[in-house]
């Protein structure tokens, strides 16, 4: 089939859908593939390195999508790139179908499919293709690195003839993929670690990573994973009990990572401004989950905020982009993992219509919207 790779959204998205390593697979497969000039540019990919691979480039993302059957994105680009597509082609990425209704709509009309990398069911055998997990994985180690960096003090304990540094104290809330990486990553940098979740599941993942867990284990916490694996939105009577089991603890901790979430519902707060005011000056919050309206009360999108008694509130966006090297890589390869389902056995676009994870992440067909999360 013909392939193409877009230039996803420049400055704001770094990440490229497909690297010369994938590229050279499909060409290998007997795909062809066209990719925009520069879209791996930000990811440390030259369009040399493609050539090399044997794609062959585009001016534009309009010149590069033109008689293509499937495109390849990291966000799916611009809904006015749709009607330049061809009719019954598709496009994957990850479209925020929830935050952005619009996207499915244009493609239905555009008569093209629209893949949700994100609504890929959570199945063993679709592990390979889990976006969510290959970015958030990068996600969550990021977030302590970039924390470390803003800390003015640091991680390790540090025994020296002039004197010892006591080790930073972090404090990891929602141990989901996000969050047991950025556990191990500070484990790995030395810190007192200690985190929280409302899945029991969670708690003998962050023991066997050597971090303490804290929750509050009552009768609702033992029932707070869905089927899915994911979180279900705790009581009002719940929150009020982690509130305060976790307000005396996050008075003594010099970092907080906050990474939680509950599949189509805002993020739940859990910080608010009296204990950000409890931290000592100098320590560091990050609100990962400020995309979906955040964990701690005072984080600004994009903005790094400080308070007046001197504690950061970070809520940088887009984490996998500020790693956009290793994330294209993992990125591309669960789309390379994901293909087959969308090949006939003549190589042909033809996806599997019959297979549940195409099923499950399928927005739109011959001009429908087909996704019952959509439709509901
Ligand atoms: P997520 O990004 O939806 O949420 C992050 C974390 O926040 C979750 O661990 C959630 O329990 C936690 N959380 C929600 N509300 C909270 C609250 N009020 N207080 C504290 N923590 C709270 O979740 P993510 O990272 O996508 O993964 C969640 C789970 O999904 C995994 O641990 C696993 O069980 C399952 N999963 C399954 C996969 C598979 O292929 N079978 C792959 C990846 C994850």
């Amino acid at each position: 089939m013909k392939l193409a790779v877009l230039k996803d959204a420049g400055g704001v998205e770094a990440r490229v859908a497909a690297t010369p390593e994938t590229v050279a697979g499909y060409i290998k497969t007997g795909h062809t593939v066209t990719i925009t000039k520069g879209a791996g540019k930000a990811a440390h990919f030259s369009d040399q390195d493609y050539k090399e691979a044997g794609a062959t480039l585009a001016a534009t993302n309009a010149a590069c999508v033109k008689g293509a059957d499937l495109v390849l994105s990291i966000t799916g680009g611009d809904k006015k790139l749709l009607t330049s597509l061809k009719k019954g082609a598709g496009i994957t990425g990850v479209l925020n179908p929830t935050d952005n209704p619009d996207y499915a709509a244009a493609a239905a009309k555009a008569g093209v499919t629209a893949y949700a990398m994100e609504y890929i069911p959570r199945i063993s055998r679709a592990q390979s293709m889990d976006v969510l997990s290959s970015q958030s994985n990068l996600s969550g180690y990021r977030a302590v690195v970039e924390a470390g960096t803003i800390y003015g003090r640091a991680f390790p304990m540090m025994m020296t003839a002039a004197g010892t540094v006591a080790p930073a104290k972090v404090f990891i809330m929602g141990a989901g993929v996000a969050g047991l990486q950025a556990v191990a990553t500070a484990r790995r940098l030395g810190a007192v670690t200690t985190a929280t979740d409302v899945r029991p599941a969670a708690k003998e993942q962050v023991a066997s990573l050597g971090a303490k867990f804290i929750a509050v284990e009552n009768e609702e916490f033992k029932e707070a994973e869905t089927a899915g694996g994911y979180a279900k939105q705790m009581s009002a009577e719940y929150q009020k009990l982690q509130a305060e089991l976790t307000a005396s603890h996050i008075a003594k901790q010099d970092i907080v990572i906050t990474t939680a979430l509950i599949p189509g519902r805002p993020a739940p707060r859990l910080i608010d401004k009296a204990m950000v005011a409890s931290m000592r000056a100098g320590s560091v919050i990050v609100d990962m989950a400020v995309e979906r309206g955040g964990n701690v009360e005072g984080a600004k999108p994009g903005e790094i905020v400080e308070t007046k008694n001197g504690v950061k509130i970070v809520g940088l966006l887009n984490w996998p982009s500020r790693m956009a090297s290793d994330a294209s890589n993992m990125y591309a390869r669960n789309l390379k993992n994901l293909l087959p389902l969308l090949t006939g056995e003549d190589g042909a676009y033809a996806p599997d219509w019959d297979d549940e994870i195409v099923k499950g992440c399928a927005l739109t067909k011959d001009g429908e919207i087909i996704h019952e999360r959509l439709k509901a």
